[in-house]
């Protein structure tokens, strides 16, 4: 669900929103509002204190003193933190003792929406039809095909749909993540990808949450292991020809580095390194063309990116240069034909050009889509006779298709293109998987009250079919929800776009509803309003919901980003407390009913309007937050400092340093009242260390002088993106929802116990 330029995603402290589960979704309203809870009283234990040990570091003359510094431990092993995140973990369970039963029926709710059986919608690739299928009770995915019968003389067609009746081939399960996750506690495939000649499987398997992978090779008949995995390898790996992959390692301090070739059946001792960055503020992604001709292998740091392309045919070749290295230019490519087609964007050129260059020249440009103010161009999509630009204007994706000259015509220019019209005002779009040599351009769309669809266009005709669409079961009608956008002015009078649903008949908009305010604001990330069907369970009590499209993202073009990083960082803030101000006085919420929630840089966001505005709030929840910015972004040992310098500004230069004190969230905890709080951690988060959430809450207990909730929540089988297993994730939302609404004073007969 990240929508960004295409190698961002492993490098940033970004939510890993997972693909929705191709079902989600309710249970009866009725059966919700009828159950009971109990209030059975719960043995209150008194907070953990954290001991304090006093570490001083000293930058620029300023001494800064951090008590709980020790909670730090790199080897996740010292026995005296891991006993103090059990103490708070028991302290967080006692304190929800008194709400877990009705939490257990918010989670049996939130799952009875999911149609638990089901199957993603079919993508055709060479002879066969691919997809995931969900078995009921099973937390994970099964990987299947199905052959196509004829599928040379079958033509691409939006109304194919994949033959199932008992004549046609049988689906055949590539591989089943529910048998291979069974012996561990964290388990997730994030990259399944079948060799050329579909007779293989490679997949990058992370079994801890700690983000450094294996790569498997399996028979996709047999299912056999095809040699010896690769090991401490990234999740980024590409089939260059039937034989060979072509894959990416990590560093110390898990950035990715490295470029490998791998001959299957040889050691991985003896792969050979095609490509080496030295620079510890780049790192490396991989991406195969849809043409299936070429792999190309990018460098990106947060404002440079160029660009090697490697022929896939011939990839002991090596690499060669697509686009040079040059500061403040970013590239990224496609092919087609005797054409790359590039994205190019410059200081001059924020919003991107798409530009087009001869294979056999690379230096001889052609613009196809020059700069424009107003439109970023975010990603290309193209095909044997078409090409689809994914846009953005004003605050929303766009989707214009254009029609290619023949192949070997020359390329000097676009006709007219073709916008995609979309049903609500306010929506998500992107890509999804589509062959090279059809005229079918697949997406998948949703929006605060449509569930997630996915499409294929015709190109030629215009026509598009819904190919699948989320079940939402428990009687869930899309009509009775509404969204709209809304703007709200900052300080500095820049117009804040936002994202609101509510269910009509359940919200008052006089002051008196409840409102969970969403933000992240960084690294030029779009927060396009998605649906999500367990957050029906606040809907459905009468809450609106809204994301405030903060600056730091990307939803209005390169310069939104850019007005909201580095030393313009505290915008990204103060935006965010714009729209707080602007849902108060338009009478969507009060004080006294706002809940603001972020996960990552998003709970970066959190810890900063936390120690800015503490009274605007009545409940935060801060996932996996980034609440240590300062002391993290002076230590290069810690993945990502170097590649987020960029981001954030490195604290090494006076100037930065002293900006970034003025907000990071752990250096700013005040003695003052701050409102209900929940934080999470994941022992093995590579991106925030757990002791980031940690010390938040430590420093919070010793210094806030109200007496409101404040839990940590770590968990122990876990990385960044919270625990793997679908149901375990719901299991999740419901204990967050829980909190608030707990918070809120909003549990059935509990309401005495907070
Ligand atoms: C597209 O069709 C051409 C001509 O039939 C073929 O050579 C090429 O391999 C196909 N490309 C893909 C990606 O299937």
């Amino acid at each position: 669900m990240l929508r960004h330029f295409p190698f961002s995603h492993f490098n940033t402290r970004s939510l890993l929103v997972t693909a929705l589960p191709l079902s989600a979704s309710l249970s009866s309203p009725n059966t919700v509002r009828s159950m009971s809870s109990s209030s059975s009283t719960a043995t209150m234990h008194s907070p953990p204190v954290a001991k304090k040990v006093e570490h001083k570091m000293e930058m620029f003359g300023d001494v800064r003193v951090d008590n709980y510094y020790w909670l730090r431990d790199d080897s996740r092993t010292n026995p005296e933190v891991l006993s103090y995140l059990q103490q708070e973990n028991a302290y967080t369970d006692s304190v929800m003792s008194g709400t877990k039963q009705f939490e257990d029926q918010l989670f049996k709710e939130i799952r009875g929406r999911i149609k638990e059986d089901d199957i993603s919608a079919p993508y055709r690739k060479g002879p066969y039809y691919y997809y995931t299928r969900n078995l009921e009770g099973k937390e994970y995915v099964q990987h299947c095909r199905r052959l196509i019968p004829n599928y040379n003389t079958t033509p691409f067609s939006v109304h194919d749909t994949m033959p199932t009746g008992p004549d046609d081939p049988p689906e055949h399960v590539i591989l089943d993540e529910n048998v291979k996750a069974q012996e561990h506690r964290f388990y997730s495939i994030q990259a399944f990808k079948d060799s050329p000649n579909h007779k293989l499987v490679a997949y990058a398997e992370d079994t801890k949450g700690d983000e450094i992978y294996s790569v498997h090779v399996i028979d996709a008949e047999t299912g056999a292991p095809v040699g010896k995995p690769l090991t401490s390898v990234t999740s980024h790996v590409e089939w260059a020809n039937d034989d060979t992959l072509v894959y990416i390692t990590m560093d110390e301090i898990l950035r990715p580095d490295k470029v490998w070739l791998h001959k299957l059946g040889t050691d991985q001792s003896s792969d050979i390194c095609l490509y080496h960055e030295k620079d510890d503020t780049f790192s490396i992604g991989l991406q195969k063309s849809k043409s299936q001709k070429f792999l190309f292998v990018g460098s990106e740091s947060k404002i440079t990116s160029f660009i090697f392309f490697i022929d896939a045919s011939k990839p002991e070749d090596g690499l060669k240069v697509l686009t040079p290295r040059v500061v403040g230019i970013d590239n990224w490519a496609s092919h087609r034909g005797n054409h790359f087609f590039i994205i190019r964007r410059s200081e001059e050129f924020f919003n991107s050009e798409l530009v087009a260059c001869p294979v056999d020249d690379v230096s001889v440009t052609t613009v196809l889509i020059p700069h424009r103010e107003r439109i970023k161009i975010q990603d290309t999509h193209l095909f044997a006779n078409h090409l689809a630009v994914y846009e953005r204007e004003n605050g929303l994706p766009k989707v214009t298709v254009y029609r290619l000259p023949a192949v070997d015509e020359p390329l000097t220019s676009l006709e007219d293109g073709r916008a995609i019209d979309f049903i609500d005002p306010v929506y998500t779009v992107d890509p999804a998987g589509s062959e090279f040599n059809s005229s079918i351009l697949r997406f998948s769309y949703s929006s605060l009250r449509t569930p997630n669809s996915v499409y294929d266009y015709d190109m030629n005709t215009g026509t598009s079919v819904v190919k699948k669409i989320e079940t939402v079961l428990g009687g869930f009608d899309a009509s009775e929800y509404f969204t709209e956008r809304k703007w709200a002015p900052a300080s500095d009078g820049t117009q804040v776009p936002m994202s609101i649903v509510y269910r009509k008949n359940l919200v008052n908009l006089d002051g008196s509803d409840p409102l969970l305010l969403y933000g992240y604001g960084s690294y030029e990330v779009c927060i396009d309003p998605w649906f999500k069907a367990s957050r029906l369970s606040i809907l459905d009590r009468g809450f609106i919901f809204a994301i405030a499209h903060i600056r730091g993202g990307g939803e209005m073009g390169r310069q939104w980003y850019e007005n909201g990083k580095c030393l313009k960082k505290k915008n990204t803030f103060t935006d965010f407390i714009a729209c707080a101000e602007y849902l108060i006085e338009q009478r969507y919420c009060s004080k006294e009913k706002l809940c603001i929630e972020g996960r990552s840089a998003g709970g970066l966001l959190m810890g900063s309007v936390l120690n800015m505005r503490p009274d605007l709030f009545k409940v935060a929840f801060a996932g996996v937050p980034f609440v240590d910015a300062l002391t993290t972004m002076l230590d290069p040992t810690i993945p990502l400092t170097t590649s987020e310098w960029e981001e954030w500004g490195d604290p090494r230069n006076e100037e930065f340093y002293h900006y970034m004190k003025s907000y990071s969230p752990v250096d700013n905890v005040k003695a003052q009242n701050y409102p209900h709080i929940l934080v999470t951690a994941g022992l093995h988060d590579p991106r925030v260390l757990y002791s980031e959430p940690a010390k938040f809450v430590a420093k919070l207990r010793e210094t806030k002088t109200d007496s409101n909730i404040l839990l940590l929540k770590c968990e122990f089988g876990a990385g960044h993106s919270s625990k793997s297993g679908r149901f375990e994730k719901l299991q999740e939302q419901a204990f967050v929802y829980a909190f608030i609404l707990k918070a809120l004073d909003m549990i059935p007969e509990l309401s005495s116990s907070l």
